[in-house]
């Protein structure tokens, strides 16, 4: 029997290596973290993370050939092949600070399996990471001098929150990157083994190793840039009466365009896109490229702008204050179907509402008060002038009230927010939310999911991103 086992219990490793368990029962997988309350809660009932199916499939799995342990040295001992998917953040601190992926866990990882291996093993890169990093942990694995041959693979997972399982099980691609030399085409063809017991051969692509590094950071750069672009378009439809979803709609007939991931928001958020795009960016300057740095520096500014431009519209539009107003915050998840929050819009803009000494009520279907209360505490990291922390007042945070109900966060607010596109704020009673709003009654939709018409003639005022706008809702000073 091959073994497995994973490095990281987190939104990549555990979905990942669920649906690898389901799918080979020929192999035992083991999914090991340094956190042990992570792993008691992936052995539980409840989940450490929510993803639409993933339940089903770990119950189907678990304790057949499918194991969540704390004892990483001895699943590491044991494997075969050995995934790596620990977190990858950026650097706060030090050289690259602000830019650069933090590698701290990638490299006590990799030490900690060079010390332990007794037998030769295949190291696949699961998490994201920079480009040749596959160099760096081949010099800290093959230092063992203990005679164990280690061949890396960077094996980039393409994922998306909230329909990982759906991507898990019908991937549009997998890559695996490898030497070429026969050892490392050798660990190609084994890992290709795996993954070809569900997925079609030609879905399977080798490259070298980093290629498949720089393909990952090159298709979230590609992806972020598309929402930045269609995002900066919307703010163009506001000043001239276009409409951002009829200008998205024509632009993605295009076939060599397509229709995906042109829907203008409030921002993109997620762990992922801008980490990735500012290591990229990071990766660039390293090497003097710094126009190309700059282009994709414009992908990231224009998601600021696009969450800043949010907040000025609702002040501006709410008689130019908000402070002592409660605004309903609908929505605190980066997407829906998930409760990750991490660079969430909902940060930024919660912030900027707060700033303006608005009194906050947020309802979220799966984030906790807790997790909320930590997302708004926690200072703000200004990518690009990485010195400057801003930090929250904690008085700010007394303005700030999580409810479990949208009725009840709506209740006697000014101003309504929708920051997550969850399916339900699509059939709320809205005609409920206005009875018990105060007046005049402000929605200001972020994802672009409420019929503008039909509240409208409810009495709201409404502004939704990119479309044209509402006598009420106030022109931006042009400096804003
Ligand atoms: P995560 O923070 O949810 O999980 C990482 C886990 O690794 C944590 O539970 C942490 O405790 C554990 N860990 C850290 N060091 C460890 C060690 N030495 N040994 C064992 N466990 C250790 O992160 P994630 O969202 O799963 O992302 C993991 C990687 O995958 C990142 O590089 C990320 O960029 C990449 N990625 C993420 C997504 C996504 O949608 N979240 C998609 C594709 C790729
Ligand atoms: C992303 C990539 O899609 C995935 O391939 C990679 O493995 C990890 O990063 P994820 O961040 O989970 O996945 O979600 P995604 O669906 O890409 O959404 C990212 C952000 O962009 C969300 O905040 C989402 O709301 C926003 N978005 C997405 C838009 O604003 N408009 C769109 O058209 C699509």
């Amino acid at each position: 029997m091959v073994k497995i086992c994973c490095l990281g219990a987190g939104y990549v490793g555990g979905p990942t290596m669920a649906i690898i368990a389901l799918k080979c029962p020929a192999i035992e997988v083991v999914v090991v973290d340094i956190s042990a309350a992570r792993i008691a809660a992936w052995n539980s009932d409840q989940l450490p993370i929510y993803e639409p199916g993933l339940d089903e499939v770990v119950k189907s799995c678990r304790g057949k050939n499918l194991f969540f342990s704390s004892d990483v040295e001895k699943h590491v001992l044991e494997a075969d092949i050995i995934f790596v998917s620990v977190n990858t953040p950026t650097k706060t601190r030090g050289l690259g600070a602000g830019k650069a992926a933090d590698l701290t866990y990638w490299e006590s990882a990799a030490r900690m399996i060079a010390d332990v291996s007794k037998s030769d093993k295949i190291v696949v890169e699961k998490s994201t990471v920079p480009v040749k990093t596959a160099e760096a942990i081949e010099k800290i694995l093959t230092h063992n001098t203990k005679g164990i041959n280690f061949q890396i693979l960077s094996n980039p997972e393409f994922l998306a929150e909230g329909t990982a399982i759906q991507d898990l099980l019908n991937p549009d691609r997998v890559l695996i990157g490898g030497r070429q030399s026969p050892e490392g085409q050798k660990a190609v063809e084994a890992l290709k083994a795996v993954y070809a017991n569900w997925v079609p051969e030609d879905r399977i692509i080798a490259t070298n190793l980093w290629s498949a590094e720089l393909s990952k950071l090159a298709a979230n750069a590609v992806l972020a840039q598309r929402i930045s672009s269609v995002n900066a378009m919307s703010a163009l439809c506001e000043a001239t009466g276009a409409d951002v979803t009829e200008v998205a709609y024509a632009v993605g007939k295009d076939s060599r365009i397509g229709p995906k991931f042109l829907n203008a928001s409030v921002g993109f958020g997620g762990s992922c896109f801008q980490k990735d795009i500012l290591n990229l960016i990071y990766i660039c300057e390293c090497n003097g490229l710094m126009e190309v740095a700059n282009y994709w520096k414009g992908v990231i500014k224009i998601n600021d702008y696009q969450k800043s431009r949010f907040v000025n519209r609702v002040v501006a539009s709410m008689f130019n204050t908000v402070s002592g107003k409660k605004i309903a915050v609908l929505g605190f998840a980066f997407k829906k179907d998930t409760g990750d929050t991490r660079e969430t819009p909902a940060i930024d803009v919660c912030k900027g509402l707060l700033g303006d000494k608005a009194n906050i009520s947020i309802y979220d279907p799966q984030v906790t008060e807790d997790q909320i209360q930590r997302d708004l505490s926690m200072n703000k990291f200004d990518w690009d002038h990485p010195p400057h922390l801003q930090p929250m007042s904690p008085s700010a945070i007394k303005q700030v009230s999580v409810v479990w109900d949208a009725y009840e966060a709506t209740k006697d607010a000014h101003g309504v927010c929708i920051l997550t596109e969850w399916d339900e704020f699509k059939t709320l009673d809205y005609q409920k939310i206005y009875d018990n709003m105060q007046k005049p009654a402000f929605i200001f939709d972020g994802r672009n999911i409420v019929d503008m018409e039909k509240l409208r003639k409810i009495g709201f005022i409404v502004y939704s991103i990119g479309k044209p706008l509402d006598p009420w809702v106030k022109d931006l000073p042009a400096s804003a």
